[in-house]
């Protein structure tokens, strides 16, 4: 076993230690397991990206003999709202360093990344010649981009593949009315959480969650819920500070909605 397959069938995120990742130590290894049940499901496998910032994300793929191409949508807009409420800005924020930092990692798997900059609405799926088998969408975290990029990575995912959002305790309405699409379309699909924040749609016959990795994370997403929970709670105390504590129970009171009857 060389060590790249002792590390990820150990789910080691140490396979991140090259380029820094937007992600919490249970995602990464989330990140891990879901890319470990994809390369058993389909040696070979192409995966696609929409937001990759510097690539740390894309990291252990690049390292991967099984991942065959891997596309890196982003439109590196200087500043990048968010359904919290609050402008992002990420500096430098551009390709080529990406694509200097993902050198460093492996030289020599560089020319099975493309690079497309851009969002979803703008770019065709003519420019994603191949079949997705594994798309993970962490760009512009708000919920019109997030129906977006779903329909994006939809429709350019084989027959059997799997779509994964990050940060899902912030993009749950965009990942509520992606479902609802899949429900209107007839498209079949199963889709759980796994910790911290990582939903994954798993569509028509890929099912990742029978692998041993994917099943032990599955047992443990009382992490995911009392992680996303806890996390916007900011909001509960916000909502419970003075004035809007005395407004709300006001209202409340006043529309008689605080009385069972
Ligand atoms: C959270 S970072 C991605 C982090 C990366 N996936 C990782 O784990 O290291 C978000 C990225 O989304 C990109 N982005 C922002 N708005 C976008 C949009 N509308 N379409 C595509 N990418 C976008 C930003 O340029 C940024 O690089």
């Amino acid at each position: 076993m060389n060590n790249f397959e002792a590390l990820i069938e150990n789910l080691d995120p140490k396979l991140f230690e090259k380029i820094y990742s937007q992600s919490t130590e249970p995602d990464k290894k989330t990140l891990l397991a879901i890319q470990s049940a994809t390369r058993e499901l389909k040696p070979n496998y192409n995966y696609l990206e929409i937001g990759s910032y510097l690539g740390g994300s894309i990291q252990p793929h690049l390292l991967d003999d099984k991942c065959a191409k891997i596309y890196s949508i982003d439109k590196r807009p200087a500043i990048q709202p968010d359904a919290r409420g609050i402008d992002y800005l990420y500096e430098n924020n551009s390709t080529a360093r990406m694509l200097e930092k993902l050198n460093e990692v492996a030289p020599e798997k560089m020319d099975k990344i493309i690079t497309i900059d851009g969002d979803s609405s703008e770019i065709s799926t003519s420019q994603v010649p191949d079949k997705i088998d594994l798309c993970f969408i962490d760009g512009e975290h708000t919920d019109a981009a997030v129906l977006r990029d779903f329909k994006f990575c939809q429709s350019v995912l084989a027959e059997n593949g799997a779509i994964m959002f990050h940060d899902s305790h912030i993009t749950y309405i965009g990942i509520a009315d992606s479902l609802n699409y899949l429900d209107e379309k007839g498209i079949s699909y199963r889709a759980y959480i796994l910790p911290h924040i990582v939903f994954v749609v798993e569509i028509g016959d890929f099912p990742l969650h029978k692998n041993p990795h994917i099943l032990e994370r599955l047992i443990d997403n009382h992490q995911s819920y009392l992680f996303s929970l806890q996390t916007n709670d900011e909001f509960r105390r916000f909502a419970n500070r003075f004035p809007f504590r005395q407004l709300r129970n006001f209202m409340v009171k006043r529309r008689k909605n605080n009385i069972s009857r």
